[in-house]
């Protein structure tokens, strides 16, 4: 790994059958790819069970020891080496996806004091609600999230071979990229400097 690159993490977070999130999150990887300043891992929901019943510990205060199945490990490992994520979420019913929903619960101090940035997509509010739930939810969690945000409205007709038919995109996807940096590399360098009192 490249030390002087932030190590970024792209979580794809829908899981559902013919879903579209694959095509928004490669796109979004390789966005990052080309920025430079990131090793870019691509962590997708439906690799992993993710189950809804949470254990009767909270995360918040097991820290370390917060019993998550075995098979969870790869998943909470790529978390906790992250120093910032981009949340590729759709919007469902004016939110976003459960399965996003149970990857975040079952975590916490993997978040906190790391900057999240959201892309988002789905009918005519390009899954603007659902980014400003996780704004919510991510805050809770000590996170430190990121104000440009990529929203693709009807996205089953505005992308093609890949990419969003919108030549701006890119552009918009630089700003996005290089506001995540800057809050990787200042919130690492805290992080390293003082551990977080969270
Ligand atoms: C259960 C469900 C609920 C949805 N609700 C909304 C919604 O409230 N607003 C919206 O703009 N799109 C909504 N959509 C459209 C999705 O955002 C769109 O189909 C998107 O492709 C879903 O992401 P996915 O293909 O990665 O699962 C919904 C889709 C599903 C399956």
């Amino acid at each position: 790994m490249d030390n002087t690159k932030h190590r970024l993490v792209v979580v794809v977070g829908s899981v559902r059958k013919g879903r579209f999130a694959p095509v928004v999150g490669s796109w979004v990887a390789g966005q990052a790819r080309e920025h430079g300043g990131f090793d870019v891992d691509v962590v997708d929901l439906a690799d992993f069970d993710i189950p809804l019943a949470l254990p009767d510990a909270y995360p918040s205060v097991a820290g370390d020891s917060y019993p998550r199945p075995a098979a969870m490990a790869p998943l909470t490992e790529a978390l906790a080496g992250a120093d910032a994520f981009i949340m590729v979420t759709p919007e469902y019913n004016h939110s976003y996806p459960a399965s996003l929903k149970a990857a975040i619960d079952w975590h916490y101090t993997q978040w906190a004091a790391k900057p999240v940035a959201f892309v988002s997509y789905g009918g005519g509010a390009g899954g603007r609600h659902a980014a400003l739930h996780l704004e919510n939810v991510l805050t809770e969690l000590h996170a430190v999230t990121i104000r440009d945000g990529l929203a693709f409205p009807l996205n089953r007709v505005a992308w093609e071979d890949g990419r969003p038919l919108d030549a701006e995109s890119a552009g918009y996807a630089k700003k996005l990229l290089h506001q995540l940096a800057w809050w990787a590399g200042a919130l690492r360098t805290a992080r390293e400097t003082v551990p977080y009192p969270g």
